[in-house]
C-alpha cells in the first residue's frame, strides 16, 4: 500500500515508517515539524538505503492534504499528528483541540474527498481515565482526566460516527501505553524539546549529565516498591503494531479499537535499575512528593490485538534501555 504518515517524522511516526518501509509498503511523510526536525528524513533514508517523500505540511491544510492524497496515490493513512505534552494541554487548550481535534476533522474532511477510506489513529490509554478494574480491556469505560485525553477520545467519536455513516470506512484506533525506546541503528528516537517530563528521557539525559538527577514522584503508592507502574512499550514493538493493524484494517471496515501495550508493568526503581545496568552509569535520584494527576499503576490487557492482529510485543525492559541508551550517546556525539 501507499501509505501517508501524518507527523511522520516525529518519535513514534519515524519508527513506523522504517517498519512499513522494510515490509514492503511505501510511505510519504507529512509533518509540520513542530516537534520534530527535517534530518529525520535523511536518517530514514540512511536505514533503509532509499529515498523517502516528504512534504513539510500542517495538518489542518485541508486542501493541501487533498492535493497530496491524490497527487500521491495514497491507499491508507496513519494518523500521528498532534500535540501531546498533558500538562501543556491545560495551559493550551485552544491550540490542543485546535492541532487534535481540529486537525483530524481536516484529515477526515480530506480523505473523504480524494476517496481515501483506510485510517489508522494514534490515540492513547489516556482514554481510559481513571482504572475502574486492571488491565485495562477495550470495553473499559472512556473517561480521560485531562484535555489532551479528551481531544483523544473525541477524535476517536468522531471516528466512530464516520465510520457509522458509511461502511466504506476501515478505521482503527490504536490506544498506545508508554512508547519507549529507539531504533537499533541508534540513528532515530525520541528527542523531546526542553526539559523532559517523561521518564526514559529524563533517566536518559540524567545518565548523559545533562540533567543532574531523576525526580521520584513518590514511593508510597500500594506498588511492589512504592514507585509508579507502567505499561512500557518498546517503539519498535509499537511500529509493528501499525504495521499489522493496517494490513488487518485493509480488510475489515468499521471503526475498531485496539490497546498496544505489553501486559505488564514495572515500577520506575525497575526501570532506573534496568537503564543503570544498560549504560554502566549510576543514575543519581531523590524521592520527592507525587505529581498531580498520576495513577498508581495501570497496563494494558493485550488480547484483542494477539487474537486479531496476531501481534504481541516481543521486546523487554532491558532492549528498551539499550535502545535508549544508544541512541543518547549517539545524539551527543
Ligand atoms: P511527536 O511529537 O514526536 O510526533 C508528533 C509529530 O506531529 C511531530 O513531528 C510534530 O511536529 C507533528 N505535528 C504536530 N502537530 C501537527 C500539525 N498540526 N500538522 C502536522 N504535523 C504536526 O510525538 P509521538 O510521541 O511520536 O506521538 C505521535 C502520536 O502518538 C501523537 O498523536 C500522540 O498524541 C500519540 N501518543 C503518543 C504517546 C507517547 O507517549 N509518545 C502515547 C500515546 C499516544
Ligand atoms: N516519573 C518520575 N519522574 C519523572 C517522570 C516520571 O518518577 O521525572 C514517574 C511517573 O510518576 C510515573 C512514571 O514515571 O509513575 C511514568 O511517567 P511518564 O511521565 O513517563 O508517563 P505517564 O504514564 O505519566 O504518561 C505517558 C504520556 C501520556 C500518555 C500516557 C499513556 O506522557 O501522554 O503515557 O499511557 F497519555
Amino acid at each position: 500500500m501507499r501509505i501517508l504518515l501524518t507527523g511522520g517524522t516525529g518519535y513514534i511516526g519515524s519508527h513506523t515508517a522504517i517498519t512499513l518501509s522494510s515490509a514492503g509498503h511505501e510511505v510519504v511523510l507529512l509533518d509540520n515539524l513542530c516537534n520534530s526536525q527535517i534530518d529525520v528524513v535523511a536518517r530514514i533514508e540512511k536505514i533503509l538505503g532509499k529515498k523517502i517523500v516528504f512534504y513539510q505540511a500542517d495538518v489542518r491544510d485541508t486542501d493541501a492534504l487533498i492535493a497530496i492524497l491524490q497527487t500521491e496515490k495514497i491507499d491508507a493513512v496513519i494518523h500521528l499528528a498532534g500535540l501531546k505534552a498533558v500538562g501543556e494541554s491545560w495551559q493550551k487548550p485552544i491550540d490542543y483541540y485546535a492541532c487534535n481535534v481540529g486537525g483530524s476533522i481536516s484529515l477526515a474532511s480530506a480523505m473523504k474527498v480524494a476517496g481515501v477510506r483506510i485510517l489508522v489513529f494514534s490515540s492513547s490509554a489516556t482514554v481510559y481515565g481513571d482504572p475502574k478494574y486492571l488491565p485495562y480491556d477495550e470495553e473499559h469505560p472512556t473517561s480521560p482526566t485531562n484535555p489532551y485525553g479528551r481531544n483523544k477520545l473525541q477524535v476517536e467519536q468522531l471516528l466512530h460516527d464516520l465510520a457509522n455513516s458509511s461502511d466504506e470506512w476501515c478505521i482503527t484506533c490504536l490506544r498506545y501505553f508508554n512508547p519507549v525506546g529507539a531504533h537499533e541503528s541508534g540513528l532515530i528516537g525520541e528527542n523531546p524539546n526542553g526539559i523532559p517530563n517523561n521518564l526514559m528521557p529524563v533517566v536518559a539525559q540524567v545518565a548523559t549529565g545533562r540533567l543532574p538527577l531523576l525526580n521520584i514522584y513518590g514511593n508510597d503508592y500500594e506498588t511492589i516498591d512504592g514507585t509508579g507502574m507502567r505499561d512500557y512499550i518498546h517503539v519498535m514493538d509499537l511500529a509493528e503494531g501499525h504495521l499489522t493493524a493496517i494490513e488487518w484494517i485493509a480488510k475489515n471496515n468499521g471503526c475498531h479499537y485496539f490497546n498496544l501495550g505489553s501486559g505488564t508493568s514495572h515500577s520506575v526503581l525497575e526501570l532506573v535499575s534496568e537503564f543503570e545496568k544498560a549504560s554502566g552509569k549510576t543514575i543519581p535520584r531523590k524521592v520527592i512528593s507525587r505529581r498531580e494527576g498520576d495513577l498508581p499503576n495501570y497496563y494494558a490487557q493485550a488480547d484483542k490485538a494477539l487474537r486479531l492482529l496476531h501481534w504481541k510485543t516481543s521486546r523487554n525492559l532491558s532492549d528498551m534501555c539499550e535502545s535508549t541508551w544508544r541512541w543518547e550517546q549517539q545524539r551527543l556525539a
